[in-house]
C-alpha cells in the first residue's frame, strides 16, 4: 500500500484519485510530522510499503516571516518521515522544488546541479532533501509552478481576477513551466512504479514566463483581459524567486518511461475539467 502525507493538499487529492485503491491517505488531522511519535504511530499502524510526501508548509511568502515553522514543517518533517520509513523498511517519497536553485544558471537545470537556494521556503525545502536521505530508499522529486482542482494557484486567481478586472499586470521576468498536478501525479506513480530512486525533476514541457501563462489562460478560457508586463522588483514580494528555474526532465523520461505533455495542452485539458466539474 502506499501511504499518501498531505492527501488533502492540491498534489496529494490528485495523487489519491489516480492512486484509488493502491493509496490511503492522511493529513494533518491523522498525522503530524513536525512530531516524531505522532509519525511513527501512524507509520507503524498503517505499514505501507511507500510514503509519498506531500505534506509542506507551502505559503513561500509566509515562510519568510516564519521562518522556524518552515523549517519544521519543510525540514524536521522529512526527517521524521524518513526515520519511520526506514524503521519499517519502506521508501519515501519526497516532494520538492525548483526553489532550492536561484535561477542563475540560464539554461534548464539538471537534477545533479548545485543548489543554491535564495528564500526560507527554498531552504527549508532543501533541508527537506537532505534529510530524506535518512531513508537510504528515497525519492526526491522536484517540480515548479503546481496548479489543480483543489488548491489555491495562479490559474484560479487569475480567473478570479478577470471577473473584477479588464487589465493586470503580471511579471514577465521569471520563467519557468506552469505544471497541472494531475501530471505531476502521473509523473510520480510512473518513478514508483519503475522503482527510481535518487533525484528526478518533474514538470510540464516547455516553458513561459507568468506573464504568458496569464496571457495563455485568458485565450484558453476565452476572456478578453490586457496582459501588461512588470518586473519581479516591481511586485517586491518577500521572498525571492529564481528568474529561470526550468527543470531538465530527460532523466524522467529515460529511466520512467513519462514525458510530461506541453504545459499548454496541460492547461487546456485543466480547463475542460475544471468546467466539467462545474
Ligand atoms: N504549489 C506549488 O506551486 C509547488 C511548487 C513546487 C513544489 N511544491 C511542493 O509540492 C508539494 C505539494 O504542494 P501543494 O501545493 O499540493 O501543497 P498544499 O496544497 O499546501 O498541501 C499541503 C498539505 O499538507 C498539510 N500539512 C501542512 N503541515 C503539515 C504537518 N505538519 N503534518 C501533516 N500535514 C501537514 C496541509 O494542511 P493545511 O492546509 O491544514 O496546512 C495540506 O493539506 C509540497 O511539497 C510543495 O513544497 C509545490
Amino acid at each position: 500500500m502506499i501511504l499518501v502525507v498531505g492527501a488533502n493538499g492540491m498534489l496529494g487529492r490528485d495523487l489519491m484519485t489516480l492512486l484509488c485503491d493502491r493509496a490511503r491517505g492522511v493529513d494533518i488531522d491523522d498525522i503530524d510530522i513536525t512530531d516524531l511519535q505522532s509519525t511513527e504511530r501512524v507509520l507503524r499502524a498503517l505499514h505501507p510499503s511507500v510514503v509519498v510526501n506531500c505534506a509542506a508548509y507551502t505559503d513561500v511568502d509566509g515562510c519568510e516571516a516564519h521562518a522556524e515553522r518552515a523549517m519544521q514543517v519543510n525540514g524536521e518533517g522529512v526527517a521524521h518521515l524518513a526515520m519511520a520509513t526506514r524503521e519499517i523498511g519502506a521508501r519515501l517519497v519526497q516532494i520538492s522544488t525548483d526553489y532550492v536553485f536561484d535561477g542563475g544558471k540560464g539554461s534548464p537545470y539538471l537534477e545533479d546541479d548545485p543548489p543554491h537556494p535564495l528564500s526560507v521556503y527554498g531552504e527549508s525545502k532543501l533541508a527537506g532533501e537532505m534529510n530524506a536521505a535518512f531513508n537510504p530508499e528515497h525519492l526526491i522529486v522536484r517540480t515548479q509552478w503546481l496548479y489543480g482542482l483543489h488548491g489555491k494557484n495562479f490559474v484560479e486567481t487569475m480567473l478570479r481576477l478577470a471577473e473584477e478586472k479588464d487589465e493586470l499586470s503580471v511579471v514577465d521576468d521569471q520563467i519557468g513551466s506552469p505544471t497541472w498536478t494531475v501530471d505531476l501525479a502521473r509523473a510520480i506513480v510512473a518513478l514508483i512504479d519503475k522503482g527510481c530512486r535518487g533525484v528526478y525533476h518533474a514538470a510540464n514541457a516547455e516553458f513561459c514566463s507568468w506573464n504568458g501563462f496569464a496571457k495563455a489562460i485568458f485565450e484558453e478560457a476565452g476572456l478578453k483581459v490586457a496582459v501588461r508586463p512588470m518586473t519581479t522588483d516591481q511586485l517586491n514580494r518577500p521572498a525571492r524567486r529564481p528568474l529561470y528555474s526550468t527543470l531538465d526532465c530527460g532523466k524522467l523520461e529515460r529511466d520512467a518511461g513519462f514525458r510530461p505533455q506541453p504545459w499548454r495542452d496541460a492547461l487546456k485539458s485543466y480547463l475542460k475539467l475544471r468546467n466539467h466539474a462545474g
